[in-house]
């Protein structure tokens, strides 16, 4: 039996390593938040946290997390106050909200390594998560609140 912890919690894995990690989050511990999007590393919608890094979830299999400690959105902060959530709400950032876990674990990973990041700093670190309803202006002035960082 293989461990990892997920959101502070140990848990045991019996099962085929090769499973997508996004399968045994939403499939086996119900945690729903982390989204499926193209399946295929191309979109962001899976976006957790493995030691800290942002990773795609749809393609990293759960073997990649044995040992390892994942934070997905459900965990950022237990009561949704993480400064991003903060400000993803006063910004009013989401429209359907299918991307927005996905972004707000991109952009969580970001202002870790990086505490005021710049308008390019923002968009390379983005770049890789699609967002159909295109938020992208309000994703970005959220980050820059949640950062202290003044609109331009
Ligand atoms: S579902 Fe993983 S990147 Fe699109
Ligand atoms: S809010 Fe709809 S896909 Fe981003």
């Amino acid at each position: 039996m293989a461990t990892l912890t997920v959101n502070g919690s140990p848990r045991e894995f019996g099962g085929d390593g090769n499973m997508p990690l996004l399968w045994y989050l939403r499939d086996e511990l119900k945690m729903t938040g982390t989204k499926f999007g193209c399946g295929m590393a191309l979109c962001g919608a899976c976006t957790v946290h493995l030691e800290g890094a942002a990773i795609r979830s749809c393609v990293t299999p759960v073997s990649a997390a044995f040992g390892k400690k994942v934070t997905t959105i459900e965990g950022l902060d237990p009561k949704g106050q993480h400064p991003l959530q903060v400000a993803w709400r006063a910004q009013g950032v989401p429209q359907c909200g299918y991307c927005q876990s996905g972004q707000i674990m991109q952009a969580a990973a970001l202002l870790q390594s990086n505490k005021k990041p710049s308008d390019a700093d923002i968009e390379g670190a983005m770049a890789g998560n699609i967002c159909r309803c295109g938020t992208y202006t309000r994703i970005k002035a959220a980050i820059k609140q949640a950062a202290g960082v003044k609109e331009a």
